[in-house]
């Protein structure tokens, strides 16, 4: 298993295993419209030893008082889950992320699942935004986040999720 960054031909099936994943359409065309809008800023795929793709995560820019990527979607096969390529997805991502230099990662999620990688909702708590409260998460990426209060804003496609 390999993690490597998306390739325009992986965009039909990165489309394919969003839509298993998740059981519906609307985080596949999330994606399409962040990579058209310019948004796609570290999109990773999993695949296996025969070039299969089986897991996909997404990092988009976002507004915010310092750098920052927002963490979504992140998507592996169903019949391919609880096997740690989610893990790895958002862990390469996350490295990634920390060496081209931005200062943190927001996710909006489960705080069970994302705490095991450091992201915290007390941080992201002084920072206004429609998704604020127990959910919306950050990681910093280099020690102290530069600032903690501010408005932080996802890139525009996600409110037609
Ligand atoms: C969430 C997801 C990306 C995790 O990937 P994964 O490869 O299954 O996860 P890992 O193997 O790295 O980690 C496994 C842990 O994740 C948690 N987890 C995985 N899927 C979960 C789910 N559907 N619900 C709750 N927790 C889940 C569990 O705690 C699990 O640990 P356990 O097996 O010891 O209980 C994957 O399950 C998935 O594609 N789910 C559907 C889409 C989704 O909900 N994406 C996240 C929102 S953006």
């Amino acid at each position: 298993m390999i993690v490597r960054p998306e390739h325009p031909a992986d965009i039909p099936a990165i489309t394919l295993l969003t839509e298993q994943a998740f059981g519906r359409p609307d985080e596949a065309r999330l994606i399409l419209r962040l990579r058209a809008d310019g948004d796609a800023v570290l999109s990773l795929v999993a695949e296996d030893e025969g070039g299969a793709l089986l897991g996909h995560v997404l990092f988009s820019a976002m507004a915010a008082p310092f750098r920052a990527l927002g963490l979504a979607p992140v998507s592996v096969v169903p019949a391919r889950q609880r096997q740690g390529l989610g893990r790895m997805l958002i862990e390469q991502g996350i490295a990634e992320a920390r060496a081209a230099g931005y200062e943190a990662t927001f996710v909006l999620g489960d705080p069970a699942y994302y705490g095991r990688f450091g992201f915290r909702a007390d941080l992201a708590a002084g920072f206004g935004s429609p998704y604020a409260g127990p959910y919306l998460m950050v990681l910093p990426l280099k020690g102290e986040l530069p600032a903690r209060t501010g408005k932080v804003e996802y890139a525009p496609a996600f409110a037609g999720l």
